[in-house]
């Protein structure tokens, strides 16, 4: 019998014909870290440069007591209630992130267990602050070949595990949180909620962010990764865009990762040149949640849906950055 015979016996999975965001939740830890207290605990900054220079106020940082499993626990239980779905529907659980305390367990396995998605297939996805567009993209993939039907999505980061509390080009930048959606089938191509994902890498700038093992410490080389975000990550966001089959005046709201407020400015500027429309109204949730990394991008959306800046139905339009370097993103259609 030739390989070409027995290859066909194989039944493949019936897929969606296009997936969407069925829900959306998020989660921070309480304690409020304001710069001044950064400050006072001894580093050498103070309010007015971050403000100027990263655009944050405040952020959110988790204490021992809260790992990365309960934030991405408590968002992806919102999100899963947000769906209208129950956690025995989900059957796959994908967490985004770069800071578990080891390679083994993962993430997701544990989250899964833990919101009662019992049995469900569990992998993390490392895309660095990328992650979790990376993330989103393998799910819509997931729905439309089949492989499963409903898809919960989550970014979760402890940074704060991973600060060099004296380094000032680091500790005043990252913080805690989690956010998550539920990625599940749309009843036909004109219902397709999540556009094909545009992603890439740029290993070359391998050595511009990363986490020093010896040291426990992350790393960045700020301004390197500066000039890169601001003229190579427009360009991604629009071949996005143009992946989807719109245009940029289609897009409503645009939510780049939260990493630096000056670097979203910049980025949301070049889609303006481009024809996004002035009054494009763009994630700015870096400057109460500081940069979260894979969490950032639900995290902010989720933030605008809750002020009443972004309602169902609206061409959202997402970007991640970061170590790799790798960048991701796609169009949605907001929950
Ligand atoms: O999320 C993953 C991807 N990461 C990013 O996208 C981060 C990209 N990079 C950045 O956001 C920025 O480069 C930083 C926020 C990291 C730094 O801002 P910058 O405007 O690039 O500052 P700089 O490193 O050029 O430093 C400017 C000055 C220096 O002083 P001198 O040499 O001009 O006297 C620094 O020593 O500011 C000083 N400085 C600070 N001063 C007060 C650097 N950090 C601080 C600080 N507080 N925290």
């Amino acid at each position: 019998m030739s390989q070409a015979t027995r290859s066909a016996r194989l039944r493949l999975s019936a897929g969606a014909p296009a997936a969407r965001i069925l829900g959306l939740g998020s989660f921070q830890p309480e304690q409020v870290v304001t710069n001044d207290d950064i400050a006072q605990r001894g580093v050498d900054t103070n309010d007015e440069w971050i403000r100027d220079r990263v655009g944050i106020i405040e952020r959110r940082i988790a204490g021992p007591e809260t790992s990365l499993v309960d934030m991405a626990v408590e968002a992806g239980a919102k999100a899963v209630a947000d769906s209208g779905l129950t956690p025995s529907d989900v059957g796959t659980v994908i967490v985004a992130n770069c800071t578990m305390p080891s390679g083994i367990p993962n993430a997701a396995a544990q989250t899964a267990d833990r919101i009662g998605a019992r049995a469900a297939g569990a992998f993390d996805v490392n895309g660095a602050c990328a992650g979790f567009c990376y993330a989103l993209g393998v799910a819509s993939d997931l729905v439309r070949a089949g492989s499963s039907r409903h898809v919960l999505v989550i970014g979760a980061e402890k940074m704060s595990d991973w600060l060099d509390w004296q380094d000032r080009s680091t500790c005043i930048i990252f913080a805690d949180g989690a956010g998550a959606t539920v990625v599940g089938p749309a009843a036909s191509a004109e219902e397709a909620g999540i556009g094909p994902v545009a992603w890439g890498s740029a290993g070359e700038l391998v050595h511009t962010i990363g986490i020093n093992l010896a040291t426990h410490g992350l790393y960045q080389e700020g301004q390197a990764v500066f000039r890169w975000a601001t003229t190579q990550i427009a360009p991604v966001a629009l071949h996005a865009v143009e992946l989807a089959g719109l245009t940029p005046a289609d897009i409503d709201v645009f939510v780049p990762h939260q990493a630096n407020l000056r670097i979203v400015e910049a980025v949301a500027k070049r889609l303006r040149a481009a024809g996004a429309r002035a009054d494009l109204r763009v994630a700015d949730d870096i400057v109460y949640s500081g940069n979260t990394s894979s969490a950032s991008i639900p995290m902010a959306l989720d933030h605008m849906r809750a002020a009443g800046q972004v309602q169902r139905g609206e061409i959202a339009l997402f970007v991640g950055f970061g170590a790799g370097l790798t960048y991701a993103g796609q169009v949605v259609v907001c929950p």
